[in-house]
């Protein structure tokens, strides 16, 4: 083996080892989209949630198949009909969905299977279980439009699920649902992965769709200045919903993020869209820092926000123990009362736990992010990311290009999270008459 390949698995294998520990015991809903399976990507999606599993995460998969249920209504010489972006399911849609839904269960448990050795799949032993845990009811009429075997959900059998989950068992559900009256209802996968992630409190829904991600201007084209937005804040994602148009493809803008923003509306954190298109998309967006897709987050937003006239006292108790000890630079009262507005602060009961400024120097297209400070009680428990993403979403919004700060004793946690050293020459103009060359503070950068 070469030395070169030590020295970078090593240290890549350890950079995953935080996101294991965070994820272990913790419970993901991933809604697989029937294009994907259709695409032949189940191989390789079951091999990465096989490994995701082992990591101790409990996971219940659901799939889609509308590709396979229009090949076979086509087989049948019969056509697919929607309405309200949803499928009618006449008798013949729905022999053609269970027929679908036997075929698909059957693929999936197969790939589940596989175990030959040099594979990623060796040695893994994942059960998938199916089963009658969703209650349905019938969609019924609307505005004159007989859905007649489409439904939606009407319950969710959690504690079916979740002696499941304990059991060691992946659980797998199809788009189906059943009424008390023993009647079959043809769902979306969409609906039922949210439901069920809703029900059980999800940590995570991920949707492995169609479509990369939520891009920064959804209604631009794709290019290298308008990449996918990795975390859209649920008050950002609920004002994007409001001003789209109704979705009713699945590569409409608004069509997994309303699932997204009514699941993080309905208890659970984050809900993200990944693209099937990219191979091992679960892996890197459940394992890397910034992710692959868009994730919709819900950072209670009572707790963080930016900061008014009130704050001031809160924070100069909040940074004074670190312009003490030399950490911070001194910033007086009436420096941060002027400035008070470039503040981003966590609050909690009251008190300020954390706190950082941006200072935009727009002719550079850059802002420096300071006085980045969590207090000591509270920190390592994700305060200073939720500030630094904080920072890094008001600092895209003004439309710069990436953030810097000056530092002299944490430079470490500024690398993990994507900046890199610079020169101090780097700085713009204004910012460098401004350095102190005796203190010695490295410049990091982080692009946005
Ligand atoms: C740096 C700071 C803002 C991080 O806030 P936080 O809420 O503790 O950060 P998070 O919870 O998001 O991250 C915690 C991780 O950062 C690590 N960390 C904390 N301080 C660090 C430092 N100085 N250097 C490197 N890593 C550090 C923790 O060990 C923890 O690592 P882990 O996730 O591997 O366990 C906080 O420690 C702080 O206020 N420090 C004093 C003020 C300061 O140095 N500000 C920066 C001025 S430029």
């Amino acid at each position: 083996m070469s030395a070169v390949f030590n020295f970078t698995f090593v240290p890549w294998f350890r950079s995953v080892a935080p996101y294991i520990h965070m994820h272990r015991g913790k419970t993901f809903v991933v809604g697989v989209c029937g294009e994907a399976i259709a695409a032949g990507k189940l191989q390789h999606l079951a091999q990465d949630l096989a490994l995701i599993q082992s990591m101790g995460v409990r996971i219940v998969l659901v799939h889609g198949f509308r590709p396979q249920v229009n090949e076979q209504l086509k087989a049948k010489g019969h056509t697919a009909k929607y309405s309200h972006g949803m499928r009618i399911t006449d008798e013949v849609a729905l022999d053609c969905a269970q027929e679908a839904a036997g075929q698909l269960r059957y693929e999936i448990e197969a790939a589940f299977s596989q175990g030959l050795p040099n594979t990623p799949m060796a040695g893994a032993t994942v059960r998938v279980l199916s089963g009658n845990f969703i209650t349905a009811r019938p969609v019924g009429i609307v505005d004159g439009v007989d859905f007649q075997h489409s439904g939606l959900v009407r319950k969710v059998d959690v504690a079916g699920i979740n002696r499941t989950l304990d059991m060691g068992a992946m659980v797998l559900l199809s788009p189906f649902g059943f009424s008390p009256t023993g009647e079959a209802f043809n769902l979306t996968m969409e609906e039922v992965a949210t439901s069920v992630a809703m029900a059980l409190h999800a940590d995570k829904l991920i949707f492995v769709g169609e479509v990369p991600g939520i891009r920064m201007d959804p209604s631009q084209p794709e290019s290298d200045d308008n990449p996918i937005d990795t975390e859209l804040p649920l008050a950002a994602a609920e004002k994007l919903l409001a001003a789209l148009p109704g979705a009713t493809l699945p590569t409409d803008t608004a069509f997994y993020l309303q699932h997204c923003v009514k699941a993080c509306k309905g208890g659970v954190e984050r809900s993200h869209i990944i693209p099937f298109a990219v191979d091992g998309a679960l892996l890197l967006e459940v394992y890397v820092h910034d992710g692959i897709g868009t994730m919709v987050v819900d950072e209670k937003l009572e707790e963080l926000r930016e900061a008014t006239a009130d704050d001031v006292g809160g924070i100069l108790q909040l940074i004074e123990p670190f312009e003490k000890d030399g950490t911070l630079v001194k910033r007086d009262r009436t420096e941060i009362e002027r400035d008070i507005g470039n503040y981003t602060i966590v609050e909690h009961d009251g008190v300020i736990f954390a706190c950082a400024a941006l200072y935009p120097y727009p002719e550079a297209k850059t802002a420096e992010m300071a006085a980045l400070t969590v207090s000591p009680e509270s920190q390592g428990q994700g305060d200073g990311e939720k500030v630094l993403k904080r920072i890094e979403q008001r600092a895209k919004s003004m439309g710069l290009d990436s953030i810097f700060v000056l530092t002299t004793r944490t430079m470490h946690w500024f690398i993990k999270r994507g900046f890199q050293n610079v020169d101090p020459d780097w700085l713009p103009e204004a910012r460098k008459r401004k350095y102190n060359w005796d203190r010695k503070s490295q410049v990091l950068v982080k692009k946005l």
